[in-house]
């Protein structure tokens, strides 16, 4: 068994390395090719598949793969850590999870604890109103989150509008949660309603409304929710505006 697992793993890197003398011969070959910038064609192809090589190549040469809005979230903020497009997670970032249970989440998914024990409070209430919601995607690993984006951004040029990058997306903090759909039509269906109108109470609000894309940097998702906690949440409510500006009004 060992045997097989090592023959395995060997194959493993085998087959990386020979990919990867691949690709730098294909950098080679593109115009405008610079010798000393193959580490960051090949680190900015990493992040950014969807891209072709010449394009790489021509972004890395004047500096665009470097972003200086780019920097690490910080993670004393707690419940209101700030995860977008300029914020990021290490890799290695777990935060406090637990297991749902499967009366309020499709498959096994797990979620950070306050933020589970509030939105079984949301699914109880909810299910008092004869209104049935479970989560579909909380806690998402780093790993899983590239295999998302990957397998979106094979099929699709504007994965960026939907689909964060690994490290980038918020499910990382196991605060945030699809709710029962994730489509366009889950807006307006009475479950969707019911959280438009109650979900703050219970601390979470809509993490990518209509219209707020050039501040969320997303496409209005009617399915995603963040715990942020109940204060936080029914100001955010109360003044109709983003994380974003919350964050920068009162966090930073
Ligand atoms: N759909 C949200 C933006 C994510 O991928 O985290
Ligand atoms: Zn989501």
């Amino acid at each position: 068994m060992k045997k097989v697992i090592f023959i395995f793993i060997g194959m493993s890197f085998i087959l990386q390395f020979y990919e990867n003398q691949k690709l730098k011969q294909e950098f080679l070959n593109c115009p405008y090719y610079v010798e000393q910038n193959l580490k960051d064609y090949m680190d900015y192809f990493k992040k950014n598949r969807f891209l072709s090589l010449e394009d790489i190549v021509l972004k890395v040469n004047v500096e665009l793969d470097i972003s200086f809005l780019e920097k690490e979230a910080n993670l004393q903020d707690g419940n209101l850590i700030l995860v977008n497009k300029y914020h990021f997670l290490k890799s290695d970032y777990v935060p406090d999870l637990v297991l749902m249970d499967v009366r309020y989440s499709y498959e096994q998914k797990y979620a950070q604890r306050e933020a589970y024990e509030h939105f079984i409070s949301m699914a109880e209430a909810a299910r008092l109103d004869g209104i049935l919601i479970y989560n579909v995607s909380s806690y998402r690993s780093y790993d899983l989150q590239d295999k998302l984006y990957k397998e979106y951004s094979k099929k699709d040029l504007n994965v960026d509008t939907y689909s964060a990058k690994p490290g980038y997306s918020e499910h990382q903090t196991g605060l945030a949660f699809d709710i029962n759909s994730i489509r366009d039509s889950f807006a307006d269906t009475k479950e969707g309603l019911w959280l438009a109108k109650n979900a703050h109470i219970y601390g979470f609000i809509l993490r990518y409304p209509k219209g707020k894309e050039s501040i969320t940097g997303y496409k209005y998702e009617p399915w995603h929710y963040r715990y942020v906690g109940v204060s936080v949440a029914q100001y955010i409510f109360e003044n109709q505006i983003t994380f974003e500006e919350y964050y920068a009004k009162f966090v930073l």
